[in-house]
């Protein structure tokens, strides 16, 4: 099937590509920051908020009506009536990027009245650029996307997201890993989770969960995962909304399996 060649794909492209090739040069950059006193880290927010504001102006220049919620800005409401705002993470896995790690990306999603309607989720570095608009399915550059068939969770590799400086409840994590650890083929965890969950929607992961995200981190990867075949849904089997506190994404199969692994206790 051919890859969505939609008006709104290549709104959404658009932005993300002018972004793309300043956070490219910026990366670039990091590796010779890192061995200087200060370190990249104030490079790297300056890094974030550009690629944001390139962002914007190309999605503003497109759709002058449509509001924004983005990691780095003030929430602006929708000035026209169709309901609808761009919700932004212009560099998600800044971790990585600060440390040189290639693995990062860019994640647009478009928001009608509560419900998320396209998501893009680019890796300038790869060059893997995922989207999926509803209705529509989804796609990893011009193929189509499909979650997992694995229903074995012995065979299953697993995406998360640990806490870190001191934020989250650490030892119900390390009760959710040890439970995951003990039943699955593996844990990743590789710091970007816009990224985690276009994998969940290319089948390279079987599933991934995580606390404590915010809206701009799996708005996209949201609608990448169901319209690949998958579901998601919050880790108590809610559904999810753009305020979720916690996050289980998976193909079908596993889901509900998944699901109460992660509800038994720590085990030691
Ligand atoms: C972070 C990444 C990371 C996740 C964190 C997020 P950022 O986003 O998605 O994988 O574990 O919870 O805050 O800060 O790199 O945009
Ligand atoms: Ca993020
Ligand atoms: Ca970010």
């Amino acid at each position: 099937m051919a890859a969505i060649r939609s008006a709104l794909y290549n709104v959404m492209f658009k932005a993300a590509e002018k972004a793309s090739r300043g956070l490219k040069r910026d990366f670039g950059e990091v590796e010779n920051l890192q061995v200087s006193r200060k370190g990249p880290a104030d490079f790297v927010s300056t890094a974030d908020h550009k690629a944001e504001k390139a962002i914007r102006i190309e999605l503003e220049k497109a759709r002058p009506g449509y509001g924004f919620l983005m990691e780095e800005s003030a929430e602006v409401p929708a000035s026209d009536d169709s309901g609808r705002r761009w919700i932004v993470d212009p560099l998600d896995g800044t971790s990585n990027f600060l440390h040189g790690l290639p693995h990062f990306a860019i994640s647009i999603a478009l928001e009608e009245r509560g419900e998320v309607i396209a998501g893009l989720v680019y890796d300038p570095i790869k060059d893997d650029l995922f989207f999926a608009e509803k209705g529509q399915g989804a796609f990893h550059n011009d193929r189509r996307l499909r979650v997992s068939a694995r229903n074995r969770l012995n065979e299953c590799l697993v995406a998360t997201g640990a806490p870190f400086a001191g934020k989250g409840d650490r030892p119900q994590f390390l009760g959710e890993i040890d439970a995951v650890m003990a039943n699955t083929a593996g844990i990743r965890r590789w710091g970007a989770a816009a990224l985690d969950l276009a994998y969940v929607a290319a089948g390279r992961f079987d599933g991934f969960w995580e606390r404590g995200l915010s809206p701009w981190d799996y708005a996209a990867g949201m609608i990448l995962v169901r319209e690949a075949g998958g579901y998601i849904s919050e880790m108590n089997g809610k559904s999810v909304t753009l305020a979720s506190p916690s996050i289980l994404a998976s193909n079908n199969a596993i889901h509900s399996d998944l699901m109460k692994l992660l509800r038994k206790p720590l085990s030691n």
